[in-house]
């Protein structure tokens, strides 16, 4: 596992549902790419992907240190995927996904939603990959726009606000999917509370932080090794939030909670609990 990033993890259970569903869909296809492009740690993964034994071999270490994590993925895009393109049918005028990674949710908004700009921010070598990725699979994404940037930097959301295309007194959406808990927690929240004080109403929030159990931010079902793995990968969960204190965590933010996804559903439950996955709206007077 050395050389795998989270963001290879997702990137390859998303080239294996596509492969299980007979036809990858574009979205499986963009991951692939990347997966080509992140060196050895990527080409194994496809390796693995791609050979019965090698999926196997994944299943059980699936099984080894966090069951269902696969379905949670897709659980998890699947719910924002909804959310996205019902804000988008709604009131967006643009999209802003923090932390994209390999992921095929801004090109797969871009091609739905004929007048929506997408832009994505990541570290500047996985907007490369994912750039390089892109041209590879001929996808024709002129309102997707790819940003490098550090989130951890205070001034992180710069180069969003000065890009030409970016309108800041248009309706927004936002995605955080799978990145605040990497993030310090005042990082997180200053990122949050600044794309609150400068997005106009009607913007939208999709997110998802850890959940906190027993005083730790984890997966319910994660075994001890985990922890230590995203350690070791530089990719701790530095924090996380009790069910009860979301809804005041994001008023501190400048959001208002408006739905939180169930992980008990009993219609679609969230194969392996402990990320919470909610949507938000500005609020009406958010923090100076
Ligand atoms: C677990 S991946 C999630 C990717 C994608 N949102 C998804 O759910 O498929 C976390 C992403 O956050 C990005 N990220 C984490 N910390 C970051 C930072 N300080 N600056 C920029 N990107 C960061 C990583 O590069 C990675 O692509």
């Amino acid at each position: 596992m050395n050389g795998v990033s989270t963001a290879m993890l997702v990137a390859a259970a998303s080239v294996r549902d596509g492969r299980e569903r007979g036809e990858p869909s574009a979205q499986a296809q963009l991951a692939r790419a990347c997966l080509e492009r992140c060196g050895a740690g990527g080409r194994g993964l496809l390796r693995l992907v791609d050979h019965a034994l090698g999926r196997s071999c994944l299943s059980a270490l699936e099984a080894l240190a966090l069951p269902g994590l696969r379905g949670h993925y897709a659980w998890r895009k699947r719910r924002i995927a909804q959310w996205a393109d019902r804000a988008c049918a709604d009131a967006a005028a643009q999209a802003v996904l923090i932390g994209a990674g390999y992921d095929g949710l801004g090109y797969g908004l871009a091609q739905r939603h004929p007048r929506l700009r997408v832009f994505e921010l990541d570290r500047a070598d996985t907007v490369a990959v994912k750039r390089e990725a892109l041209r590879s699979v001929r996808a024709h994404a002129p309102r997707l726009r790819l940003l490098a940037t550090d989130l951890q930097r205070d001034e992180a959301l710069g180069e969003l606000f000065a890009d030409p295309g970016f309108d800041p007194v248009r309706p927004t959406l936002c995605v955080a999917e799978g990145l605040l808990m990497y993030l310090p927690p005042a990082r997180a929240q200053r990122l949050l509370g600044e794309l609150a004080r400068r997005l106009p109403p009607c913007s939208v929030l999709l997110a998802t932080a850890m959940e906190l159990r027993r005083g730790r931010a984890r997966f319910r079902r994660e075994r001890p090794w985990v922890r230590a793995w995203l350690r070791r990968r530089g990719e701790p969960f530095r924090w996380g939030c009790e069910r009860d204190a979301i809804g005041a965590w994001l008023g501190a933010c400048g959001w208002t909670l408006h739905a939180l996804a169930e992980p008990e559903d009993s219609d679609d439950p969230d194969p392996s609990p402990g990320e919470w996955l909610f949507m938000a709206e500005r609020a009406t007077s958010p923090p100076r």
